[in-house]
């Protein structure tokens, strides 16, 4: 795979504004599904067309009040163009089921968020699908210290070739980025 880090330890929302400014400059029409979006801070702050953000937690932002994770299955992803997966870890559930939609569109920018250490937990469907749900228990921080190599791994295993993003290292390694899909 062909990874572009560009590196910084600013971790202003400016930086993820930038990146996400970079990942839409393609597209003539930007219609967004933020799936974890908290207070909107970063699409409030870009020019779109049509805007859908999600999130949990209500009272944050003009979203729809649900769990991403559950309710996944249920969006529909062929109008979208741009699709934001700015949750806290690592979400490989969405990921692996956004591989297999026939809905989602080729051209359809995907913007991600990955955030680990050895102490924040890996999903699931990550240790099924890289084989380690055996052994995760034994040594659980080996494995969490290797959750992005596993996520662009995973990437790379569902054909994606090139990937954009920032890193910051903090108490964490963060990397914010995009990839475009191509079918
Ligand atoms: C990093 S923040 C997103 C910030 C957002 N991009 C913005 O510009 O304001 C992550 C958000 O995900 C939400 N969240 C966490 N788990 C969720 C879930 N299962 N479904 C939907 N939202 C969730 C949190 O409430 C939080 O607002």
């Amino acid at each position: 795979m062909n990874q572009q880090p560009i590196k910084t330890d600013n971790k202003s929302i400016y930086d993820k504004i930038f990146i996400c400014k970079q990942a839409i400059q393609g597209l003539t029409h930007v219609r967004v599904l933020d799936l974890f979006a908290g207070r909107n801070v970063l699409w409030n702050n870009i020019v779109t067309e049509d805007y859908f953000g999600i999130d949990r937690e209500k009272y944050k932002g003009k979203n729809l009040v649900a769990d991403s994770h559950k309710i996944f299955d249920s969006l529909d992803l062929k109008n979208f163009t741009v699709i934001d997966v700015d949750s806290y870890g690592i979400s490989f559930d969405i990921y692996k089921k956004l591989f297999s939609r026939k809905d989602l569109q080729s051209g359809t920018v995907i913007i991600y968020t990955a955030i680990t250490n050895e102490f924040t937990k890996i999903r699931n469907e990550a240790k099924i699908e890289f084989n380690f749900d055996k052994f995760y228990n034994k040594a659980p921080s080996l494995f969490n210290a290797r959750a992005i190599e596993f996520f662009y791994e995973m990437l790379a295993k569902y054909g994606i070739s090139e990937v954009n993003y920032y890193e910051i290292r903090d108490h964490f390694l963060k990397h914010y980025g995009y990839f475009i899909i191509n079918r």
